[in-house]
This record gives structure tokens, C-alpha cells and sequence, in this order.
């Protein structure tokens, strides 16, 4: 039976067609309320707003339920590996053994940049965050690879997709190498995806450099928790942006620059940053004062999430791999570890944040390990981009072949003045 919603306002109603998805709540479709009621909806924030139609991924907040193409992510964390999941975020299926193998080839032959993309990064300041570079060097990428910018032609696309995947964590290791006056290193095809990483960022041309398999794992595994999150506020700006035909590059540029909100992905730079600050375990009670305080703009980073509220289920997995990392590392009681368990256990037995339901998130997690794998706290959200890489342009091409795509143009409520004459600059 097909349902719907009446809706009455004024003198008139409308009936309103309800959607049900595979997962999740129902979902109505107002597309003609304006048109036959003449109103708007008013919701900032989009909390309940679904802008598209999405077979990717699905979280369930109430649970704590992350799927990817019906996957859960513990089940995909545990058996499979980030490029496998990239074909299966982008392809919607896991692959045979012989499209995996021809999938890690073509990522593997797509990892080095444009050698003039070398000089680019030298107008960069040396002090500048990566992420500055990051958006200006991928944005730039569609000045350095025309050849897939034709967002018409469904090869160029892949194309496109193949070089994003591939060239983003070279770009990441560039940024960072750059900003610590090392070298850049080229990419080695013999190493998988993860591994060709850490080689990038931590290899220098005096000594060899063997990549510990512990520390390749939990990377792969970062990678994967990262991969996609449905309609974050990064994804839908790739969407939005794409949405009026702009290149893929410049799409996934302007999602690296939304990510790098303190909200959002620039979470796990202002975590660590803040167990710094907290410094030792006796002053956590003033933070989660400052915290609970309404006329404090502090926050817990690390903590709370629009849709969880339950647990981050990217967080449990998160938190096993920080244990090993730890462990490989020698690291048994540092103080911002010891600030963070703490930290961690008294916020989960608050009130405050039990009603609350703010829980840690992925974010909360991961900047312990990297830090624990020497990266710096800079380097936190280029790690999350890169990774992020794969479900913004997964999104994106789902879009693109959407037949009902259109531009996005959400509308307002407007506070402005009224209609008013202007006022000669003399007379006033
Ligand atoms: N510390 C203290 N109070 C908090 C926190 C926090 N981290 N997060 C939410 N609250 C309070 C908030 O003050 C509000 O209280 P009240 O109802 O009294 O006004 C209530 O909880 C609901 O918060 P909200 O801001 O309306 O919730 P939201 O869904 O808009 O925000 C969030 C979600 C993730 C932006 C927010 O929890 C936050 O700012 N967390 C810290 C930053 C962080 O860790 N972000 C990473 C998110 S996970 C990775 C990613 O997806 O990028």
C-alpha cells in the first residue's frame, strides 16, 4: 500500500507521498509544497532533512549501527581492508578476486602526482597546515588532469575517481613532508595502500625505512572507519558543490575544506590538542565543568555526534587498535593517554553527558594512535581526508548518475528589512 501525509495549512491541503527506505525512518517527500501550499520548510541544520536518495551507506543512531552496502563496518574492520572497501563503497558489491586484483593495480599505477605539481607545493609556506595545502592542491588537481574534468563522460569519471583515490595520500605525505623541510618521497607500487602511506610521510632518502605491519594495519583500519558517513556536512558539500556540474577535483577540494571544521573532521586535531591542555589527570573536574557550563563555549572534542546516540561504533573498533598500536609502541602511561582514560570513564559516568547521550567518537580514538605512530597533530585531518576521499566521490558519482538530480538551492526565512527606498548619501 502506498502511504502518504496530509498536510492542511491555511485553507488548502496537500497530500504528501511517504517514501520507505530499506533502513530507517519513513520519509516524506514535500517537493510539491511549495508549489501547492506556498510555504517552506524551516530546518537548520537539515536534522530532518534528507537531501537524496543513497544506496551507500546507512547509520543507525539509536543503535549504533554503521553499514556500508548493507556491511557492517566491525564485520568490515575486521575482515576486509580499505581498498576492497573502496570498491565496494564505489561499485555497491565486494569484489572477485579478479576485479580486486585489477582494482589494486589501477589505484596502485594512478599514486604519483603530476611532477609539476612539485612546484606548486613550493608556493606554499613552509608553516602553512596541510590542510591549507591540501585544498589548494587538490582543487588545483583539475588544472593538472583536464582530461577527466568532463563530468558528462562516464569514463572520465572513473578516471577521476581512480586519481582521487590513488593521489590523495600522496598529496597528504607531500603536504606533510614539505612542512618539516624533508623530501618528498615517491610512492613504492610493491607496498599496499596503507603501508605506500606511512612510507611517504615517515621514509627519508638517507636510511631505509621498513614499514612495521602492526602500524600498516591500524592505518588501513583509520582508513577504513573514515571511508563514508551517508550526508556528513563534508559529503553534502561534495554533493552540493557538484550539484551545479563543478569538476569532481574542485568538489572534493571544497569537502576537504568543510572537513577541516573542529566540528567535523578538525575534531581529531582539537581532541589531542585538548588532552594536552588538560595536561594531568587532577584538572579533568574543571574541564567537564567548562564543558557542562552553558555560558562556555567549551566542549568536550571527542565527544557527541548528530546521529549516535548510543556509541560510535567506529570508536570500539577505534579504541582495539589504539590498545595494540600502544602496545607496539612501548606507550603504556603517558600523561595525555592517562589524561584520556580519565577523561573517557568520568564523562561516561556524568550525567550531564549521559543524558545528553554524548558519547566518544571515532575522533576521540584516533589521534592517540596517530600520535602514537608519530604523526602530528596537524596531520590528524589530512589523514581523515584522505581516507574520506573514497565516500565523497562514491557520493558523488551516485549523484551525478541520479536522474533526479538537480542543483541544490535549499531556500530561507528572511529577517531582512522590508522594502525600503534609498536614502541620498547627503540626506542622511
Ligand atoms: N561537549 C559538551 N557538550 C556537548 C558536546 C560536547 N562535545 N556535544 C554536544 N553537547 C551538548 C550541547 O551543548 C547541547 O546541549 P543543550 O541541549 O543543553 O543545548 C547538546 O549536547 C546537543 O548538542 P548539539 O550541538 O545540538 O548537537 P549536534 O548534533 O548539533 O552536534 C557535534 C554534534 C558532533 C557537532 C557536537 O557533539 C560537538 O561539537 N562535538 C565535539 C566535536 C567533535 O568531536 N566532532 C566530531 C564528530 S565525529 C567525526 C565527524 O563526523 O567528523
Amino acid at each position: 500500500m502506498t502511504k502518504s501525509a496530509s498536510l492542511t495549512f491555511g485553507d488548502k491541503t496537500v497530500e504528501l507521498p511517504v517514501r520507505s527506505p530499506t533502513a530507517g525512518p519513513d520519509v516524506l517527500d514535500i517537493r510539491k509544497l511549495y508549489g501547492e501550499l506556498d510555504v517552506f520548510t524551516y530546518d537548520p541544520g537539515f536534522t530532518s532533512t534528507a537531501s537524496c536518495d543513497s544506496s551507500i551507506t546507512y547509520i543507525d543512531g539509536d543503535v549504533g549501527e554503521l553499514l556500508h552496502r548493507g556491511y557492517p563496518i566491525e564485520q568490515l574492520a575486521e575482515q576486509s581492508c580499505f581498498l576492497e572497501l573502496c570498491y565496494l563503497l564505489l561499485y555497491g558489491e565486494l569484489p572477485s578476486p579478479e576485479e580486486m586484483d585489477k582494482f589494486r593495480t589501477t589505484v596502485t599505477r594512478h599514486t604519483m602526482v603530476h611532477e609539476q605539481m612539485h612546484n606548486f607545493f613550493r608556493g606554499f609556506r613552509r608553516d602553512a597546515h596541510p590542510m591549507a595545502t591540501m585544498v589548494g592542491v587538490v582543487g588545483a588537481m583539475s588544472a593538472f588532469y583536464h582530461d577527466s574534468t568532463d563530468i558528462s563522460d562516464p569514463w572520465q569519471r572513473e578516471v577521476a575517481a581512480f586519481r582521487l583515490i590513488a593521489k590523495l595520500p600522496t598529496i597528504a605525505a607531500m603536504a606533510y613532508k614539505y612542512s618539516i623541510g624533508q623530501p618528498f618521497v615517491y610512492p613504492r607500487n610493491d607496498l599496499d595502500y596503507a603501508s605506500n602511506f606511512l612510507h611517504m610521510c615517515f621514509s627519508v632518502p638517507a636510511e631505509t625505512y621498513e614499514v612495521n605491519p602492526i602500524l600498516s594495519k591500524a592505518m588501513d583500519r583509520i582508513m577504513m572507519l573514515h571511508a563514508d558517513h551517508e550526508q556528513n556536512a563534508s559529503t553534502s558539500t561534495v554533493r552540493l558543490a557538484g550539484s551545479s556540474g563543478a569538476n569532481p577535483f574542485a568538489c572534493i577540494a571544497a569537502g576537504i575544506a568543510c572537513l577541516w571544521g573542529p566540528a567535523h573532521g578538525g575534531a581529531n586535531q582539537a581532541c589531542l590538542e585538548m588532552l594536552r591542555e588538560i595536561g594531568t589527570v587532577d584538572r579533568i573536574p574543571e574541564y567537564i565543568e567548562k564543558a557542562k557550563n552553558k555560558d562556555d563555549p567549551f566542549r568536550l572534542m571527542g565527544f557527541g555526534h548528530r546521529v549516535y546516540k548510543n556509541f560510535d561504533p567506529r570508536a570500539k573498533v577505534m579504541k582495539e587498535s589504539a590498545d595494540e598500536v600502544l602496545e607496539l609502541m612501548g606507550i603504556h602511561n603517558n600523561p595525555t593517554l592517562q589524561v584520556a582514560k580519565e577523561l573517557e570513564r568520568i564523562a561516561l559516568e556524568d550525567d550531564y553527558f549521559i543524558s545528553k547521550k554524548l558519547y566518544p567518537n571515532v575522533d576521540f580514538y584516533s589521534g592517540i594512535i596517530l600520535d602514537a605512530m608519530g604523526f602530528p597533530t596537524s596531520m590528524f585531518t589530512p589523514i581523515f581526508a584522505l581516507s574520506r576521499t573514497v565516500g565523497w566521490i562514491s557520493q558523488w558519482k551516485e549523484m551525478i548518475s541520479d536522474p533526479a538530480l538537480k542543483i541544490g538551492r535549499p531556500r530561507q526565512l528572511y529577517t531582512g528589512p522590508a522594502k525600503r527606498d534609498y536614502v541620498d548619501l547627503a540626506k542622511r
